[in-house]
Formats: C-alpha cells, structure tokens, sequence
C-alpha cells in the first residue's frame, strides 16, 4: 500500500520538530504530512458553534473534497503516564487520511516503517498542532505517543502530561456514512 507518501504538518515549519532516520526517510514523508495505556476515549458527534469551526480548518486542512470522514470525531484523554504503543490504524475502520489535533501536553509520535524499522521519523507535537498522515505514513508507517519515561526529542526531554487528542479519520474507501462500524481504541 505504498502510496506517494505526502505527510502535511505544516503549522510548525522549519527543522524544529521532525527528526528522522536519514534525508531519504525526511524526504520521502516532508511534504505529505500517529494498544493505548492510561487513557479514556469517546467518539463525539456534537460540538459547540467554536469546536466546529475548529474541526472544520482541520478538515480543510486534511481531507480532500472526495473524502467522507466517518461520522464522529475520536478523543482520547491520556493520563501523563498513558501512552499508545506503535500500530497502524486498521484499513477496516479507518480509510486513507488521520488528522489529530493535540491538546494541554507536549508529547513525541514516532513513526516507524513496518518493513525496514532503522527508517523512522519523530514528530514534536505541541499543544495546538495538528498531524496528518496519510499516503505513505498512514500504511507503511506504525506510529506511536511516547510515554514519559522516553520521551525525549532527539536530546531533548518532553516531559509528559495529560494529553488530549481530537482525531478525524476519513471512511475506508467504498464505505458509506454510518457503515464504519465501532473503531476500537488504537483501530
Ligand atoms: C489512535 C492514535 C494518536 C493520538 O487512537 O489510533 O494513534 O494522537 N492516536 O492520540
Ligand atoms: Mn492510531
């Protein structure tokens, strides 16, 4: 499922918060662009007037106009000793694209390439920035949040506490609104 591998994070430009394996690792994801412990999740589909203007640059921002995004946005509340072990999202609840906004706790998502794992990638999630995966970080990547004890950014110590995340996936392909079933945690 290699895709073109185009990884959007473009809020934090600039070298300061993408560290990777090598240069042919960085290039292949820079312009393309995340099992849980310690944590409690809801999918919500009502949002105030604000929250939904929110959602709606994240949308613009992430999905294309032929992408139907399931129908309710996942939260998932991690304590500061919570943590989400690598995996990649299934292709049963979760289609090509997964946007997440990150709140109240810095916090570092390493991305490891499922068949060659010395190419990997970290990315320094500030409050208030947004990851998107797709293409090649959505299918040949695991991605994972750091738990405290090793979370480090490069040389760096991000201490870790509760961390929210606010997560819009798109449907999987030839699925209808409301055909997308329950994505368990970490799906
Ligand atoms: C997940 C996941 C990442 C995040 O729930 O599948 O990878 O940003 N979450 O919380
Ligand atoms: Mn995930």
């Amino acid at each position: 499922m290699a895709g073109t591998g185009l990884l959007a994070l473009r809020t934090l430009p600039g070298p300061s918060w993408v560290r990777g394996s090598g240069p042919s690792v960085l290039n292949r994801l820079r312009d393309a662009a995340v099992a849980i412990h310690g944590f409690r999740e809801t999918e919500k589909s009502r949002w105030s007037e604000a929250s939904r203007a929110i959602l709606q640059r994240v949308q613009a921002a992430a999905f294309g106009p032929g992408q139907t995004l399931l129908s309710s946005v996942h939260v998932l509340d991690l304590e500061a000793r919570g943590y989400i072990k690598p995996h990649v999202d299934s292709i049963k609840f979760c289609g090509a694209t997964i946007a997440g906004l990150s709140l109240l706790s810095p916090s570092v998502m390493r991305l490891v390439h499922t068949q060659e794992p010395g190419e990997w990638l970290e990315l320094l999630l500030e409050p208030g920035s947004l990851y998107i995966l797709r293409g090649s970080a959505r299918y040949d990547f695991s991605h994972e949040i750091l738990r405290d004890e090793e979370s480090f950014f490069g040389e760096r110590r991000i201490p870790r506490g509760r961390r929210i995340s606010v997560i819009c996936r798109s449907l999987p392909e030839g699925m209808g609104p409301g055909e997308s079933g329950q994505p368990p945690a970490a799906c």
